[in-house]
Parts: structure tokens; sequence; C-alpha cells
């Protein structure tokens, strides 16, 4: 059968589905419910996620992926036309469930709830660069610390050099069929959807990250967050 798929996707370079892994406990956050729903400036930060994925007007479609007791309320509190499902127990789970619902996909992105204020313009830049031929695309920022690794009892055991290394935020964005075997591949979890590509031995590509695409893990994290966003209020007043 002759599938039938959008012209102007096609001629785009095809279906863009955005995965939104929401169904973390946030525990580190420490504000005794799942992190995805704290709200930032009245909104929640799937909620503002979902709006930034949309406002980039590169995204045809947005799964979200949340505890399965909050589908019922997400759904009514989400737009028209974003569909949700149930996560599992590690972000590896959640996000192999969004996959799963995203079969229409020609291209995948993968973005946390967690990095809520991720600029639209970020979005767009990602989808641009894999609608340009990319199969694998992260946002990268260079990293202001000095990043040692350290063995069990915390003794260093070495000094990467910080030229090399990057910060990397979301949305990554993949050719849809390499994501999914990386998926299908993946024998344990891994913290970002790029390392498990990269273990099929694609080629992953960095575009320069921005800081407001930070992830809200902390206290601090979630001030920082209500800062900019009374600030852009205060501004757009
Ligand atoms: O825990 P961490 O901050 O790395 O989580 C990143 C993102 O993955 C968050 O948006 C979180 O809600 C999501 N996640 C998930 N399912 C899990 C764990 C985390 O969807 N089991």
């Amino acid at each position: 059968m002759t599938e039938v798929t959008d012209p102007v996707d096609v001629e785009d370079g095809g279906r863009v589905v955005a995965l939104v892994p929401a169904a973390g406990q946030g525990v580190r956050l420490g504000e005794g419910l799942p992190k995805a729903f704290v709200t930032v400036g009245g909104r929640t930060l799937l909620r503002l996620s979902v709006d930034g994925l949309l406002a980039s007007g590169a995204v045809d479609r947005v799964v979200v992926i949340v505890p399965e007791d909050r589908i019922v309320s997400v759904r009514s509190e989400l737009p028209d036309g974003v569909d949700v499902v149930a996560g599992g127990a590690e972000r590896t789970d959640s996000v192999r469930a969004g996959i799963a619902a995203a079969a229409d996909a020609d291209l995948l992105l993968v973005h946390d709830a967690a990095r809520a204020l991720t600029p639209p313009s970020l979005i767009a830049r990602v989808v641009a660069e894999l609608r340009a031929g990319r199969e694998a695309v992260v946002p990268a920022l260079a990293v202001a610390d000095t990043i040692k690794t350290v063995d069990l009892l915390g003794v260093v055991t070495g000094t990467p050099d910080r030229s090399e290394l990057r910060a990397i935020q979301t949305p990554q964005g993949f050719d849809a069929s390499l994501l999914r075997r990386a998926y299908a591949a993946a024998d344990e979890a891994a913290t970002d959807d790029a390392g498990l590509v990269e273990r099929l031995g694609a080629r992953v590509r960095t575009i320069a990250g921005e800081p407001l695409a930070f992830k809200i893990t902390t206290q601090l994290d979630l001030a920082l967050a209500r800062a900019v966003v009374g600030e852009q209020d205060s501004i757009e007043r």
C-alpha cells in the first residue's frame, strides 16, 4: 500500500515529531511533585516546553510523556493535537514510550520538559540542521568549570582538557530511523539520546546552544527561571 504523506512535509525533508519526556519525579528539585508540573510564571514547565516547541514553527506534532496517573489531567491542560502517553521508571523508558507513539515521524526531536525556557529559535535551528541532511544534532555550550573525573572515594583520576568539553542541551534532533535503531539496540539507560546514537557509530553534530536552554534541576535553577520569566513579563508590559 502506498503511504499517504503530506506533500509539503516531503518537500521540506519530512515530518517532525517532538517528544517531551516529563515523567521524572524531580527529587533533586524537592518541590514535592514531579518537576514538569512545577510552575514558572503561571505555566507548568511542561506547558512552557510544549508552547516553545509549537512557537518554533518547526514541529508538526508533539508527544508528551508523563507519569501514568497524570495522563488525564495533562490531556485536558495541553493544546488540542498534543498527544500524551505514559512514561517509565528511567528517562530511557519514557523516551522509548514516546518513540513508540511517533511511528509517523521522519525526524524526531527529544526535548526535556525541564528545559522549559529554551528559545524557539534554538528548536528551529536543530530542525534546520536535520533538514540540511545531518542525522543527529545536539545543542552544545562550552563549560565554564574545570571538570575532573573521580573514583568511588572522591579521589581525582583525571582532568580532561576543558577546551574539548561541551555541556549538551535539548532538543536533540535525529533522523527518526536512526533513533529507533539506537533504542532497539539499547541494553542500558543513557543520560541522553545522542549517547545511544553514538553507540551505533553515527556522527552526532553539535550546534551552538543557548544559556536559556538550561535544565531546571535545583531550587537555584527554579529561582533563576522565575527571575527570567518575571523579567520577560516586565519587559512585555
Ligand atoms: O532527571 P533529569 O533532570 O535528567 O530528567 C530529564 C527529563 O527527563 C525531565 O524532563 C524528566 O521529567 C524526564 N524523565 C522522564 N522519565 C523518567 C525520568 C526523567 O520522562 N523516568
